[in-house]
């Protein structure tokens, strides 16, 4: 398997506007790194691309839309002269829900932005990558998906829908010479989890966040997790009978 370095060309980051993938951007540049950043607010992008001076490309779109983001990955690739050589899918929405609150509107768009703005995003890269046989992409998704949470479930679904999607590619993507890595963290403090007024055990600063990011993908490991005081519990929840998970979370309080 191949990791990617800032010889073999451009890092692409999605969701790069706020939260962990703007922290991922300053990371990644640090690295000697040239990053696209894409979020849907081209203003806070330029206003990355003016704090690193021809070392971000501000390439704002929606990645909902699978047209738009097969044409920024041409585009880029064309106008740079340079090929992206690892990418970092990490754009996502998130909100709160449970059954008696379930709200479809928030579903869908939560469906749509995660697990199909992914999609939308792997496609071209997938096909250019495969067709070079190198390199490296990184699928954001979280330890929400590894098990059904209690007010999680819309948002616990497309996380989980998202780590099946990244083991799935693997295969054809190890074969084809393509590094696909999973990214699960646990709570990192961001413009997303502001809004919680849950507890949120062992949170992490995002550019804490970033470093762990940044190590992991220069590791071999196909996951990169942390902060593992909460990833180990969770690991151990998710291989419990359901009797015992549900007895387990009723009992910490749902
Ligand atoms: N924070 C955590 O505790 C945590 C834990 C586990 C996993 N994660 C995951 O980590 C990723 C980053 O989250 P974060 O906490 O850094 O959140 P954040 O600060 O809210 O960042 C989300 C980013 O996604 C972009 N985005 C949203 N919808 C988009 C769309 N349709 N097209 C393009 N970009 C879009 C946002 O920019 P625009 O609004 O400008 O488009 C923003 O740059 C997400 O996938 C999240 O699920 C976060």
């Amino acid at each position: 398997m191949s990791i990617a370095t800032p010889k073999d060309g451009l890092a692409w980051i999605t969701g790069a506007s706020t939260g962990i993938g703007a922290a991922l951007v300053a990371q990644l540049v640090g690295e000697g790194w040239t990053v696209v950043a894409t979020a849907r607010g081209a203003d806070k992008l330029e206003a990355l691309a003016a704090a690193h001076p021809g070392r971000v490309i501000a390439a704002p779109g929606d990645i909902t839309d699978a047209p738009a983001m097969a044409a920024l990955v041409a585009r880029v690739e064309a106008e740079s002269g340079r090929e992206i050589a690892l990418a970092v899918l990490n754009a996502g929405a998130w909100q709160e829900m449970g059954a008696a609150d379930f709200d479809l509107v928030a579903f869908h768009h939560q469906i749509e932005v995660n697990l199909g703005g992914t999609a939308a995003c792997l496609a071209p890269l997938m096909q250019r990558m495969m067709a070079r046989r190198s390199g490296q992409i990184a699928i954001v998704a979280s330890v929400a998906g590894y098990r059904g949470l209690p007010r999680g479930g819309a948002y616990g679904a497309t996380k989980a829908a998202l780590i099946a999607l990244a083991e799935s590619l693997k295969f054809d993507l190890d074969k084809a010479g393509v590094t696909m890595n999973l990214i699960n963290p646990g709570f990192v403090r961001t413009p997303m989890t502001a809004v919680n007024e849950f507890p949120m055990p062992f949170l992490l600063e995002t550019d804490d966040a970033a470093r762990r990011i940044s190590r992991g993908l220069k590791r071999s490991g196909f996951e990169i997790t942390f902060p593992w005081q909460l990833v180990w519990p969770l690991k151990l929840i998710q291989i419990l009978p359901a009797r015992l998970f549900f007895a387990l979370l009723r009992r910490a309080g749902g």
